[in-house]
Order: C-alpha cells, then sequence, then structure tokens
C-alpha cells in the first residue's frame, strides 16, 4: 500500500534504534491530555456489591475524542483484582482451552504450562517456556485460520470473567451484554501485534480490552491504513471499550514498556483477610487466597514484571436470542 501511515507509526513505536519518543504515547489521563479525553460520568453504584474487593468505587472514564466510539477506564481495579486476574490467566485460563503451544507443538510433561513453568530451574529454559505461551481462548475459540466461529469449538466462558464484564456493561449502560468469547493474549517484553481489525464476530457489539502486567504503546487507527494511528499509553488495569465506529478501527501493540512500579502489589502491607471479603460466589476462592498470600503469590509477581496479559472480550452472536437460535438449530441437526 502506497500510503500506509498505520505501518509508518508501527514501525516509529516498534523500533529499537533508534527508541520512539513514548511521551508522545497518550496516557489515560483528565489533567494531561484534556484535549482528547472527554470525561464521562458514570454510576458505580449500580455493580453488584460483591465486587467491592475487585473494582474501586470511583472510575476515572473517558471517551476518546479522535477516534468516535472509544472509551477508555483508567485502571477501576484494586490491588486485588488485578492480581486475581493475572493468577486466572496464568493458572487456570490456559488448561483445556487451545493455546499457541499446541499450534506450535510444544508438548508439556506436567499438566499445565504454568506448572511446568515452576518446575524449571533453568534460567534459559525457564525464560524460553515462560515466553512460549502467546495465546489462549476462551468460550467461543477464535479460528485464526478461518476466523469463523463454530459451536463446534466451545468451552464454557469462565463465569468469573463473564460477570466482571457484564457489570462494566452495566455500568456503561450497554444493554444485555454477553461475552461469549476472549482472547488472552501474552506479551514477552520484544512482543508485538501487528495492525488488524477484529471482524470475525459478525456483529457490532463492544468488545472489552483489559490490559495487567506491564505496560503497552498501543495503536488505534481508523477505517483503512492510510489514517495515521494515534498512540495510547495502556497500563496496568487500564480497560479500553471499542464501540460504534471504532470496533473497526485498526489496531496493534508496537511495544510493551518495562515499568517500575507494581501498581498491583499496592496493598501488600495491608492484606484483607478473604474468610471476611466481600466476594462475588463465581469467583474462585482458592486463587483469592493465593494472590494474599506473599509467598504463592511471588511467581506470579515475576510473570507480570516481565510480561504484559491483555484479555480481549467479545460478543459473537447479536443477540441472546441469536445464539439460542443457533443452538436450538444444532441440536435439531444432530
Ligand atoms: C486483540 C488485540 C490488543 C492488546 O487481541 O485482538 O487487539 O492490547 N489486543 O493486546
Ligand atoms: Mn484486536
Amino acid at each position: 500500500m502506497e500510503n500506509d501511515k498505520f505501518k509508518e507509526s508501527f514501525k516509529y513505536f516498534k523500533s529499537r534504534n533508534p527508541p520512539p519518543d513514548l511521551s508522545l504515547a497518550i496516557d489515560i489521563d483528565g489533567e494531561k491530555h484534556q484535549n482528547v479525553l472527554c470525561r464521562l460520568t458514570v454510576n458505580t453504584s449500580l455493580l453488584s456489591p460483591s465486587l467491592s474487593s475487585i473494582l474501586k468505587s470511583e472510575w476515572d472514564v473517558f471517551q476518546f475524542q479522535p477516534c468516535p466510539g472509544l472509551i477508555l477506564i483508567r485502571n477501576p481495579f484494586t490491588p486485588l483484582g488485578q492480581r486475581y486476574f493475572m493468577a486466572r490467566c496464568l493458572q487456570n485460563y490456559p488448561i483445556k482451552n487451545p493455546t499457541n503451544l499446541q499450534t506450535k507443538n510444544i508438548s508439556l510433561e506436567k499438566s499445565s504450562w504454568w506448572e511446568e513453568l515452576q518446575e524449571i530451574k533453568d534460567p534459559v529454559a525457564h525464560k524460553k517456556l515462560r515466553e512460549d505461551l502467546r495465546w489462549t481462548t476462551l468460550g467461543y475459540h477464535h479460528d485464526w485460520e478461518t476466523k469463523v466461529y463454530d459451536e463446534k469449538m466451545r468451552n464454557e466462558f469462565p463465569a468469573d470473567l463473564e460477570f466482571l464484564v457484564k457489570e462494566i456493561a452495566k455500568v456503561m449502560k450497554f444493554k444485555e451484554y454477553q461475552p461469549e468469547a476472549a482472547i488472552v493474549n501474552y506479551y514477552p517484553l520484544n512482543a508485538t501485534l501487528a495492525g488488524h481489525v477484529d471482524y470475525s464476530e459478525k456483529c457490532n457489539e463492544p468488545l472489552f480490552s483489559i490490559s495487567l502486567g506491564q505496560s503497552a504503546c498501543f495503536l488505534i487507527g481508523g477505517e483503512t491504513k492510510d489514517i495515521k494511528p494515534h498512540p495510547l499509553l495502556l497500563q496496568s488495569g487500564d480497560i479500553c471499550i471499542f464501540t460504534e465506529q471504532s470496533r473497526f478501527a485498526y489496531h496493534a501493540v508496537p511495544k510493551i514498556i518495562k515499568i517500575e512500579e507494581k501498581v498491583w502489589n499496592e496493598d501488600k502491607n495491608n492484606e484483607t483477610q478473604s474468610n471476611s471479603m466481600n466476594l462475588p460466589e463465581y469467583f474462585d476462592t482458592k486463587t483469592v487466597e493465593i494472590v494474599q498470600n506473599s509467598e504463592q503469590w511471588k511467581a506470579f509477581d515475576d510473570y507480570v514484571s516481565l510480561c504484559r496479559i491483555n484479555i480481549n472480550v467479545r460478543q459473537v452472536f447479536k443477540d441472546v436470542d441469536d445464539q439460542n437460535f443457533v443452538n436450538e438449530n444444532k441440536k435439531m441437526k444432530t
């Protein structure tokens, strides 16, 4: 393409030598970037009280003016909420779900990638296996080749993640949002994600994207690649919601940015006991215990201190009735 402004920006931010000027990336901070961020008032009292240990009660929510439909929530998670989903992405979600390890023919001796990683003491082999995991898919599994969702390629969507996203959708006043598919992306520091549009879903319901761990420079452009994209700085806990036009905008991750401060540990001197805590019934109490225990948390902390995790949640069907219709049809055929 002659006028690929998207690629130009991607190359600029990906470059190591010379490194990009990262101060160009827009921080989701109402004070610093008032010219492009328009604050939205949301009513977080709509949230189920059971989420009070996972999500904060005050959120900074913005519309990103240059890209109509793109909504940015600046880290609404408590430190515990971040650690909970980090641990779920590492220890649980890659089990019994497709991952790139299968497509790369990497076989595991232990029953899971995470368990095996804990066993490997040799630093070179440990780093290799740590960086081998790049994605897992949840719910309706994304087919990277055909880009078609198939009823036969489906596992149950994790109940905790479904509950979290539905509650956020409720605060945002989205009508009956149904999380049906997710891609969890794992990024070592040198990883990138090339420019693309997510069009497999065949419906224009919002897409929720949750960032955890290391930061990212994220590019969001327009309908074609000849529109110059805007660089955003996505930090741990930040949530982007792609609605309307922005759902079909080119986007990419040209750079992962190593950070010093670990916001997900900021409550560690003040651990709340899980038994006295309010927790949604769909949440995994064992995971809550692990992430409350400094010793057990350590291995997860080592991972997120070196990598970024992105949870990318989509609704696949237009509405809940549509999905029932598909399920009914399948039943009738078999
Ligand atoms: C995706 C995606 C962006 C990110 O999974 O489709 O665009 O922030 N991820 O990692
Ligand atoms: Mn995408």
